[in-house]
């Protein structure tokens, strides 16, 4: 699918490791676990985010070059929270192979994340400017606030929607309109390209909030193997995700009765197969999987629309088909 900008992304796969490397990494721990995990096979959608940003307007050479520096930084961002993330969640899979938490330990995972945050904002400082480089640090403090928020609803059946939304918008979608918002940060800022940077922002977040989505609905419904990562594992760890949160109003007394009991079972960390094969069962029976791929689709269609109103070439039409990978997608 992203063969017109294969050179790009290339590039940025060499970038990904020689930039790992200029930082002289003494400690083989830190270079290990996070080569473990960038070099294992991930979708490269964020990078392919930034580069499309700046190839629908220009193909200036000095720009796209800065772009794939910028790419990679974002790309050690996203890394760096997925290794955070292995450990919160407790996951031993990772991109279809053994994660770097369950390899090195959770001490090693940790500071190698710190490792690639550090070194992914030297990257933006050297490429970009103050303005992306605040841009960026909002991002990853929104991405912070959105997990710890995620963390005070576990096990919550009385989340509202808004604050799932919230939670998706902030550790995910966020640096989805980071990297799309590339751009025009590289121009003189005027009014023309504050509209845009809002415009391109608005179509990363639509996108992330759709992919998150269907992330929170292949927990359920994927195939562990093909997915590359355990599957409920989200239940399991006691987030209420949209798939289950947008059947709730519909379960019966009994149910809702023995979907807290087995919550409270989780909780407890005294639970087996069953007590997640019946939340699944829920789940599918009251279509919170259908549901969930209606509301990706109409964020979808949002991001859709503004891209429509991009310059319409042959990068704009590429973004507008990765799109409906987005719903798509099984990995
Ligand atoms: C995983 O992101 C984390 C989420 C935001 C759901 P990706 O599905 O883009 O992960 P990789 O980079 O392709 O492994
Ligand atoms: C993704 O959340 C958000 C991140 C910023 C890592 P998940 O916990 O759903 O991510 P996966 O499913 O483990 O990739
Ligand atoms: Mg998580
Ligand atoms: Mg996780
Ligand atoms: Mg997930």
């Amino acid at each position: 699918m992203f063969f017109l900008i294969k050179p790009y992304l290339k590039n940025i796969e060499k970038k990904l490791n020689k930039f790992l490397e200029d930082s002289e990494i003494d400690v083989e721990k830190v270079y290990k676990a996070t080569s473990n995990l960038l070099f294992a096979g991930g979708k490269r959608l964020r990078p392919a985010l930034c580069i499309l940003s700046c190839l629908i307007f220009t193909e200036d050479k000095k720009i796209l070059n800065k772009a794939e520096n910028i790419a990679v930084a974002i790309e050690y961002i996203h890394s760096a929270t997925l290794l955070h993330d292995d450990v919160i969640d407790e996951a031993n899979l990772r991109r279809g192979k053994p994660s770097s938490n369950y390899l090195f330990g959770n001490e090693v995972a940790v500071l190698s994340g710190d490792y690639l945050f550090s070194q992914a904002l030297r990257l933006i400082v050297e490429n970009s400017n103050l303005a992306y480089l605040l841009l960026t640090l909002e991002t990853i403090k929104k991405m912070v606030q959105g997990e710890i928020f995620q963390l005070d609803k576990l096990f919550d059946l009385n989340i509202k929607e808004w604050e799932y939304f919230y939670i998706i918008s902030a550790k995910t979608a966020r640096l989805m309109a980071n990297a799309f918002s590339l751009y025009p940060y590289f121009l003189k800022e005027n009014e023309e390209t504050l509209i845009l940077k809002s415009k391109l922002f608005n179509i990363g977040e639509y996108l992330g909030l759709a992919f998150q989505l269907v992330d929170d609905l292949l927990d359920y419904t994927g195939d562990e193997h093909t997915f590359g990562k355990p599957v409920l594992n989200d239940i399991k760890e006691g987030k209420i995700t949209y798939p289950l949160l947008s059947i709730l109003n519909k379960l019966s007394d009994e149910e809702r009765k023995k979907l807290e009991e087995t919550l409270e079972k989780i909780k407890n960390k005294n639970y087996d197969f069953e007590d997640l094969k019946f939340i699944k069962e829920l789940v599918l029976k009251y279509e919170g999987h259908k549901e969930t791929l209606k509301v990706a689709k109409e964020f979808v269609n949002g991001a859709k629309k503004l891209i429509l109103e991009l310059p319409q070439n042959k990068y704009s039409n590429l973004l507008y088909n990765l799109s409906d990978f987005i719903l798509a997608r099984s990995y």
